[in-house]
This record gives structure tokens, C-alpha cells and sequence, in this order.
């Protein structure tokens, strides 16, 4: 074989992985890796039995969703969040449609952003259980207001219970996990700590100071590789998160359902949220287009993205005074695959 012939397959070839991964990308509703994960990786089924698995905000959304599979795969379940009847609601479905026994699921009700409360707390999970394998660090609350709008009480709110409540709870469970040197951080994180986008400042302020933490603690955990430090980002998510939302003050939430059909629905977040954890990923990003293409944008052309933010972002806001959800169309393709 000629060295001409030689290149020239060399660079079909190059031109056929680029064009998989293009259409890998195409169909995507999370990053490549956690694609791959989900294709060739370790499946939930097989890795996360046994477990003690403590999970706030259980008591609706994501939280709620993830109490529901996870039972299903014979763990043992911790459920925190302020409203104890509701996890006594989410314990009930559990125990109807999953593995798990009465003994099996802890309903521990917690004020994340009570801080005093924490240590107490870890201390009741270990003597139920003996141990905690997964913190799944999930509840949180976000925002819809303009910056300029804001009151600095809504900031201040946002950064003591997504950013200071969950760091509180993880030091408190860390030297356990570091005394048995294993266990698994998994912190729901959003796009929104990667990106930023009009409406959300305080919220996504919070979000991007928790992925810088929970990035310093990986790295400081690097002589204990037994801990797993997962940070897992989604975009838009079908939950009460927009209902739950600050506005310009602290007392005044969103308070009303938008509609949320064009939002990636909860079992499909929550089944790519298991994978990574089976695959120890240390960060996903689980969403549709245009939030995923916008998200690779910012990581890998920042110029570019802060353009199409500027061009997006108007529509956002011109969708939130509307009184509509911010994220509901930018392209009306878009706006029915989940229907
Ligand atoms: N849905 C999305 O589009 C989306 C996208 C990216 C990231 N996320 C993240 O996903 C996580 C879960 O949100 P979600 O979408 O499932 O919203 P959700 O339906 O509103 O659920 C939020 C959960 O957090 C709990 N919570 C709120 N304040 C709390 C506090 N002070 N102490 C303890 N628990 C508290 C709530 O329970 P109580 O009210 O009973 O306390 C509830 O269980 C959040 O961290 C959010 O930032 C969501």
C-alpha cells in the first residue's frame, strides 16, 4: 500500500469517527461520557445494591423520583427534607412498588439550611444504619427574577441553603466516609453552575460556588480514591423547582404550575443520575438540546456562548414576564419532544 493511500484511509477514518460522534451528539440527552456510560458502563442494578443511600429534598422532584428507583434496587434509604409528610407519602410508594421493608427506609425529616441541625442528624442515619455509602446531596431551591429587582436577602438565602447547607452536611458525613475510605458524594448540581443565563443570578451564583467545592474536594481526596466526588448538572427537569423559586424577595416564590412538557421528564434524569453514580462519573451533564449544545459551547467556546446567551436569554425573559415558564420555547422544534 501506498503512503497516498495510506493517509487517504487515515483521513476517512478521521472523518467517519467525527461524523459518529456528531450524530452521538445529535441524539444526546447528556454528555458523551455519560452516554458511553450508559451504552457500555456498570449498570445500577449491579453496583448500587446494599447500600445505605441518604437523600435530601426526597419529599418532591428529583429528590422524590430518585427515592423511587433507588428502591427498586434493594438499598437501604435515608429521606430528608422540611416536610415530613411528604416523605412519609414518598416511604409509602416505596414500599409498595419496590424491594425495601419498613425497616429499610428512614424518614429523617431536616432543615438543610438549619445548620445547627446537621451533625445531629448524621449522628441518627449512623446509629439506624451503621453506615452511609451515597450522600446524595439533591434539595434546593431556585430563582426567577431579574438582578436588579433582587433583594440581597434572595441571594443571601440561595447561597446559606443550596451553597452553606449542603457543605454543612457534607462535613459532617465526610469523616465517616473518609474513616471507612469509601463512600460516594453525589451532589445535584445544575447547567446552571456551568453556565449562567438571565433571571437565575443568585441561584446560579450558588450553584457555580458548589461545583468549585466539590472540585477542591476531589482533589483533596485524591490519597483516599475510595471517595467518589460526583457533580451532576441537568438542565430544565420536569419538578416543582420553578413553582419553589425565589423571586425579588425572600417571601415571595413563583408559586403557580407552568406548564413543563418541553422539560426532560423526571424518571429519565434520575435513571441517567444512577448510571453515573454505577460509573463513579465525577461530572454529567444530563440534558436535551439546545441546553447540552449550549453547555459544550461555554466549556469549549466561551466567546461564541456568551453571544448566543445575549440572543437566547431576551427570549427568556420575554417568556418569564409573559408569565410563561422562562425555558418554554427558543426553537419551536424543540418545544415537543417530550410531549
Ligand atoms: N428541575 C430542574 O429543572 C433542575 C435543574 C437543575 C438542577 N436542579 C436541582 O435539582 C435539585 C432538586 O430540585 P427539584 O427540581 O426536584 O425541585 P423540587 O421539586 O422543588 O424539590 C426540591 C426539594 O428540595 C427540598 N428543600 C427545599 N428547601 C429545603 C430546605 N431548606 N431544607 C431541606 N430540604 C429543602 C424540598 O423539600 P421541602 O420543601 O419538603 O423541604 C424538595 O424536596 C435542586 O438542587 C435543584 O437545584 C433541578
Amino acid at each position: 500500500m501506498s503512503w497516498e493511500l495510506g493517509l487517504w484511509l487515515l483521513a476517512l477514518c478521521a472523518l467517519l469517527a467525527l461524523v459518529v460522534q456528531l450524530l452521538r451528539f445529535l441524539r444526546a440527552d447528556g454528555d458523551l461520557t455519560l452516554m458511553w456510560a450508559e451504552w457500555q458502563g456498570r449498570r445500577p442494578e449491579w453496583e448500587l445494591t446494599d447500600m445505605v443511600v441518604w437523600v435530601t429534598g426526597a419529599s418532591s422532584g428529583i429528590g422524590e423520583e430518585l427515592a423511587y428507583q433507588l428502591s427498586t434496587l434493594g438499598v437501604s434509604l435515608v429521606l430528608s427534607a422540611r416536610r415530613a409528610q411528604e416523605l412519609e407519602r414518598v416511604k409509602r410508594r416505596c414500599l409498595e412498588n419496590g424491594n425495601l421493608k419498613e425497616k429499610d427506609i428512614l424518614v429523617l425529616p431536616l432543615d438543610l439550611a438549619d445548620r445547627s441541625s446537621h451533625e445531629a442528624a448524621t449522628k441518627v442515619v449512623l446509629q439506624e444504619f451503621g453506615k452511609i455509602d451515597i450522600l446524595v446531596n439533591n434539595a434546593g431551591r431556585s430563582q426567577r427574577s431579574l438582578c436588579v429587582d433582587t433583594s440581597l436577602d434572595v441571594f443571601k438565602e440561595l447561597i446559606e441553603l443550596n451553597y452553606l447547607g449542603t457543605v454543612s452536611l457534607t462535613m459532617c458525613v465526610l469523616p465517616h466516609m473518609i474513616e471507612r475510605k469509601q463512600g460516594k458524594i453525589v451532589t445535584v448540581n445544575s447547567l446552571l453552575g456551568i453556565i449562567s443565563a438571565p433571571l437565575s443570578s443568585g441561584y446560579s451564583a450558588s450553584k457555580h460556588a458548589l461545583r468549585g467545592f466539590f472540585n477542591c474536594l476531589r482533589a483533596e481526596l485524591a490519597t483516599c480514591p475510595g471517595i467518589v466526588v460526583s457533580n451532576i448538572c441537568p438542565g430544565p427537569v420536569q419538578s416543582n423547582i420553578v413553582k419553589n423559586s425565589l423571586t425579588e424577595e425572600v417571601q415571595k416564590t413563583v408559586g403557580i404550575d407552568t406548564v413543563q412538557s418541553h422539560k426532560m421528564v423526571t424518571s429519565r434524569c434520575v435513571r441517567l443520575m444512577l448510571i453515573s453514580m454505577a460509573n463513579d462519573l465525577k461530572e454529567v451533564w444530563i440534558s436535551d438540546h439546545p441546553f447540552l449544545l449550549i453547555t459544550y459551547l461555554w466549556q469549549y467556546m466561551p466567546t461564541w456562548a456568551w453571544w448566543l446567551t445575549n440572543k437566547l436569554g431576551k427570549k427568556r425573559i420575554e417568556n418569564f414576564k409573559n408569565g410563561l415558564d422562562a425555558d418554554i420555547s427558543y426553537f419551536k422544534t424543540w418545544k415537543t419532544k417530550h410531549d
